[in-house]
């Protein structure tokens, strides 16, 4: 009788990004496996069945229980007759599409960088670099130990493979694994396809500011959210990015990133990208405010007396958009609160109208699952002659991932 373990019921629950894909993950003998745990289960969480595969040190510091818990298959702790090695290392059918090894000790780098294996986890690497399977590979050390000239000679060499590093971080006197959910963002980056390579997407992203006085400002709730999923599935499939962003905590993202505060640094700062360079697609997904305050006070206001202050609203950035650059593709988002369907689509259609964009992303806040906030999103995607084309409740990473694929076929790239 077939039987699915049920450590796979997570599979998939955030988004179809990496389903079908297999993720063969190694780990070595260092502290940070603690996180190889979280790692496993992330990219499960968006599709991956990931295969653990674990060198002797590894074991002395983690069980392999617990990894077969994680991720609900066998675990390689040693190679036997099943040549398990070759199993996930060959490519093509029932191999591994990506072997990550995360965490990578200094002496699993030093033995990869001279095409030594004599554990199971440098047997994996060898047949895969001999297979040409993207490796990914994220070290984690003793800061002394990575000031090792051949630790850095030997990281260089695997660089040199083509294998992508994803350097520590130095902190404590360590150089640490970087944070394990930009682990998974690459993870997932080497498994997308590469549909946008070669094109340049400007991304904006957040809510904006108006300041009262140096202090106190009129902001909205936007997470930013949106935009980050945007920047990140672009450049994973390829693109070249920059992102815009108002003032929240953006992720670790494979992309240029400038910061702003108001509308109007943010309306500074798309006209200057887009008369600057060529871009291919502009995403408008940053929620900035429509007003702003008629004048600001310096330093803080005294709240004895009342103060009169007006909002008066500040020019859309969409059409000026439009204008500096005719030849980007522009796609405009609208956020409305409470509508019908129709009325939804209709508003966004006159916007679309009135801009002079290619594409308008409307959503209805009011809905749950659908806020600035929320993980997830549904919209209604708007053309210019009317048509719609709907994406159900999903992940904010796949809502943008299916717009991408609208952009593309309506630019006619594929
Ligand atoms: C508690 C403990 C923590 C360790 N942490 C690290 C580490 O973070 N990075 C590293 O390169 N080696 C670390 N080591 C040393 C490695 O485990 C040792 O070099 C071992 O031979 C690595 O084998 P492997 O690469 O086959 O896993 C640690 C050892 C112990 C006992």
């Amino acid at each position: 009788m077939s039987h699915i373990h049920p450590s796979k019921d997570i599979i998939g629950s955030k988004s179809r990004l990496i389903a079908g894909k297999r993720i063969a993950l190694g780990i070595c003998g260092s502290v940070a496996c603690i996180k190889s745990p979280e790692i496993a289960r992330e990219l499960m969480r968006h599709g991956g069945d990931v295969w653990v595969v674990m060198t002797d040190a590894a074991r002395q510091l983690i069980s392999p229980d617990l990894m077969e818990w994680a991720t609900g298959n066998h675990v390689v702790t040693r190679l036997t007759g099943g040549i398990e090695h070759v199993a996930l290392g060959r490519g093509g059918e029932g191999s591994a599409d990506l072997v990550l090894i995360a965490p990578a000790t200094a002496n699993t780098i030093g033995k990869m960088a001279a095409g030594i294996d004599d554990t199971p986890v440098t047997s994996l690497a060898t047949t895969a670099i001999g297979s040409g399977i993207p490796i990914i590979v994220a070290p984690a050390m003793h800061a002394s130990m990575y000031r090792h000239p051949a630790v850095l000679e030997n990281i260089k060499r695997l660089q040199s493979m083509g294998i992508r590093v994803l350097l520590p971080e130095i902190a404590e006197g360590k150089a640490k694994l970087i944070d394990w959910n930009a682990i998974v963002e690459e993870a997932i980056a080497a498994l997308r396809p590469k549909d946008m390579a070669g094109l340049r997407v400007l991304v904006t992203s957040g809510p904006t500011r108006t300041y009262m006085d140096r202090i106190r400002f009129l902001t909205n709730s936007s997470s930013g959210k949106m935009g980050f999923a945007f920047a990140a599935e672009a450049a994973a499939r390829g693109a070249e990015v920059t992102l815009i962003t108002g003032p929240v905590d953006a992720p670790k993202l494979n992309a240029r990133v400038i910061s702003v505060e108001t509308t109007r640094e943010m309306r500074d700062a798309v006209i200057k990208e887009l008369s600057g360079s060529a871009y291919d697609l502009l995403v408008m997904a940053a929620a900035p405010l429509d007003f702003e305050f008629d004048r600001s006070f310096d330093g803080k206001i005294s709240s004895e007396a009342p103060i009169d202050l007006r909002l008066v609203p500040v020019p859309k950035i969409l059409a000026e958009a439009k204008r500096a650059s005719p030849r980007t593709f522009v796609i405009g988002f609208k956020a409305e609160y409470g509508l019908t369907k129709d009325e939804l689509v209709s508003r966004a259609l006159a916007r679309l109208t009135g801009s002079g964009c290619d594409m308008i992303v409307a959503n209805d806040l009011s809905l749950p699952g659908r806020g600035f906030m929320s993980e997830t999103n549904e919209t209604y995607i708007v053309f210019p002659e009317g048509s719609t084309s709907h994406v159900p409740l999903k992940s904010k990473r796949e809502v943008a991932s299916q717009v991408l694929d609208l952009y593309l076929r309506r630019a006619g790239i594929c």
